[in-house]
């Protein structure tokens, strides 16, 4: 008979909550839930955009850029297009997984040139240079 009316729910909820004043009513516990639930997510997505763990700062992210501008691109091609080595570019890339691109970097191919990097950078440091790759790297003077 009655249609649900969110509003009048909440009012209701807000006024037996006063009317207890202390003690949480039953009826509104679902709702204290939902923004609680709601107020931790902002909290958590909040930490994973701007406290992302090791990921390298400013001034070691342009010796990466660097680096892969000189040293990958003398096999990948200045603008990563490819060379001795296969192309870098986003189209290259998309649809290979970051896992198995962190790994050739890491430990490059045996039996082909493309040569191991772990003694140069960290794990966390190969997997930002992907996640670049991906997106278009960027260069020299763009930082
Ligand atoms: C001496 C030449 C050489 C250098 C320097 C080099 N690579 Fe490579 N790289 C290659 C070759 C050749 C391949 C292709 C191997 C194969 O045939 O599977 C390759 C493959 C790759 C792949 C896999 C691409 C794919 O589509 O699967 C990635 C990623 C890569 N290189 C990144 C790098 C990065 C980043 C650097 C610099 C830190 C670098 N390479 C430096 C020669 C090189």
């Amino acid at each position: 008979m009655h249609e649900f009316d969110a509003t009048a729910a909440l009012h209701s909820c807000w006024a037996t909550g006063r009317e207890l004043f202390s003690s949480v009513s039953y009826e509104c516990s679902w709702q204290l839930f939902f923004i609680g639930l709601l107020l931790s997510l902002l909290l958590i997505s909040n930490n994973v955009v701007y406290a992302a763990p090791d990921s390298p700062d400013a001034a070691r992210r342009m010796e990466l850029i660097k680096m892969v501008r000189n040293d990958c691109g003398s096999c990948h091609g200045i603008q990563l297009t490819g060379g001795l080595g296969l192309p870098l570019t986003p189209d290259a890339l998309k649809k290979k997984p970051d896992s198995a691109l962190v790994a050739t970097i890491l430990y490059g191919r045996p039996g082909t040139p493309m040569p191991p990097w772990r003694d140069f950078m960290s794990e966390s440091e190969a997997e930002w240079i992907v996640e670049s790759l991906k997106l278009g790297f960027p260069n020299v003077n763009s930082h």
